[in-house]
């Protein structure tokens, strides 16, 4: 397999102080949506995920609870692994910060940047905001809280280890101006941009003050800084350092880290920083993502509006909340949840659009032909422009899907529901069907009718697994054997083939 066939993406790793929620659910459907598509135009796929165990804000939670930070990893963990289970998300490795494997390649780059002369031993003093693991300058303090999530600070004295990054400010710079794509969308660019141009300080990387985190290496006392730990796990979970499965040869540099908002400065100059001291290639693309609202607040335990995932998925079905998270809000912009919202999408775009077109067609063919698909004549004029505009779309969609657009992609795909429900209507296969010399003609809409059928399942499969292989079956094919880089060219479909009449793929919901 050429270099280029292959595909390494990751999700944030999850806190494992709070529970899964949409938001987090969200992230890692959309890595889930580009790994499966990716695989499906014949890339070899690395999809990792995984657990930030690590920091002062998981021992605060664990003593809160009576538990050992771990005791409370170990549990929340499995809310994660299982609801990842439940949304059939694909990913090659999860990894927990907590693991050997993990440490291993955290002290190991805190080793390489120590011998370069990039980590040296100093004094810290400033505010600290414990729940974003994250210190602030006096001047970055809205009034005394801290300027993310306005809760108070603390003053914070201590021994500690720094990172040069200061050294590294002009080359960031240099890298992000070279590569237009380093940071997208566009205004995170720029937003990085500004604050690079501002100028850097070099970063305090351990901690004294308490001890659940990794130990800085023949220096006990501290602890590693939980971000510096927990962005090791892009290579961690490759095999880094020791590479014994050579996926780290295989899969680095990351093709595209995705991530919400919140944590661009994290990925775009923290970790390239670290990279760059440590002499190891950059990532070559940081995805951030918006944030979700629920009916216009935002979500919060306090407000008690989190949305669960594993209720909706019991409700909804799991298809269809992958389809609305990734449909309702452009990817890169913030959104809005609400169950209307929800619902809306369901009717129309599943049942009616979607759902109604597999079943009226293989209830058709059912009673014209006893099922079977015959082999279809001669092409005319609104046959060809069906077929055009499904091989077209294909690569519309192909340059969205790169362009992590899932929206778009998904607007496009549903162009294509429309024009072949249009079709049926301007076929009208039911006046065919009452004159025998139009038997052939009517034999060809079906065909035709299902062939577009199956290449939208080919194109709605990453998005919704279970539908994509329902309808497969439906039309007589293993989805095993159904792979979008090999079969999206017309008329695949063999006629004599046996074709079920559908039972509707998504029930309207009333409300
Ligand atoms: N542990 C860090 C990431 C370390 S990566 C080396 C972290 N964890 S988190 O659990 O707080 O957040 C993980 C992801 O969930 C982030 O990308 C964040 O943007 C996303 N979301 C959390 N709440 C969200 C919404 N309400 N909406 C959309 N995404 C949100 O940060």
């Amino acid at each position: 397999m050429s270099d280029d066939k292959r595909f390494y993406l990751t999700t944030p790793i999850y806190y494992v102080n709070d529970v899964p929620h949409i938001g987090h659910a969200y992230t890692t459907l959309a890595c889930d949506v580009m790994a499966r598509y990716k695989r499906a135009r014949g890339y070899e796929v690395f999809f990792a995920t995984g657990t930030d165990e690590h920091g002062q804000k998981v021992e605060k939670a664990a003593h809160a609870k009576g538990e050992t930070p771990l005791e409370l990893a170990d549990r929340v963990v499995k809310r994660f692994q299982a609801l990842w289970e439940k949304l059939n998300i694909s990913n090659t490795d999860f990894i927990r910060t907590s693991q050997e494997r993990h440490k291993q390649a955290v002290q190991k780059m805190f080793r390489t940047i120590e011998a370069k002369g990039d980590i040296y031993l100093g004094e810290y003093e400033d505010w600290y905001c414990t729940p974003c693991e994250t210190f602030w300058t006096e001047t970055n303090l809205l009034d005394g809280n801290c300027p993310d999530c306005g809760r108070p600070t603390d003053k914070l004295k201590e021994e500690s280890y720094f990172f040069r990054m200061s050294k590294y400010q002009e080359q960031m710079l240099a890298h992000i101006e070279a590569n237009p794509d380093f940071i997208q969308p566009k205004t995170r660019r720029n937003e990085i941009l500004s604050f690079l141009r501002e100028g850097l300080r070099d970063l305090s990387i351990s901690r004294t003050t308490f001890s659940w985190g990794i130990p800085v290496p023949d220096n006990e006392k501290h602890v590693i800084y939980v971000w510096f730990d927990a962005l090791t796990n892009y290579i961690s979970t490759l095999g880094y350092p020791n590479d014994s499965d050579g996926n780290f040869n295989k899969f680095w540099p990351c093709d595209v880290h995705v991530i919400g908002k919140d944590i661009l400065r994290f990925h775009t100059v923290y970790w390239p920083t670290f990279l760059l001291a440590a002499g190891i290639p950059l990532p070559k693309k940081v995805f951030a993502h918006g944030w979700w609202t629920v009916e216009g607040q935002k979500m919060s335990k306090s407000l008690a509006n989190v949305v669960e995932p594993n209720m909706l998925i019991d409700k909804y079905g799991v298809d269809a909340i992958r389809y609305f998270l990734l449909r309702e809000v452009p990817f890169g912009l913030d959104g809005d949840f609400s169950h209307s919202a929800l619902v809306h999408r369901i009717n129309s775009d599943l049942a009616n659009d979607l759902g109604n077109l597999v079943s009226r067609s293989t209830a058709m063919l059912s009673k014209y032909f006893k099922g079977e698909l015959t082999t279809p004549g001669e092409a005319t004029d609104i046959d060809k422009v069906l077929q055009d505009k499904f091989i077209r779309q294909i690569g519309v969609v192909d340059e969205q899907m790169e362009a992590l657009a899932f929206n778009k992609a998904l607007q496009s795909i549903w162009e294509l529901v429309r024009a072949a429900n249009k079709y049926i209507d301007d076929s009208a296969p039911w006046t065919l069907a009452k004159d025998d010399n139009q038997r052939e003609r009517l034999g060809t809409v079906m065909y035709n009718l299902l062939e577009a059928i199956r290449l939208i399942s080919l194109l709605v499969t990453p998005f919704m697994p279970e539908t994509g292989a329902k309808i497969c079956t439906i039309l007589g094919i293993d989805p095993k054997d159904q792979q979008l880089d090999k079969h999206d060219t017309w008329g695949l479909l063999q006629p004599g083939t046996m074709v079920e009449k559908a039972a509707p793929l998504f029930p309207r919901i009333e409300t």
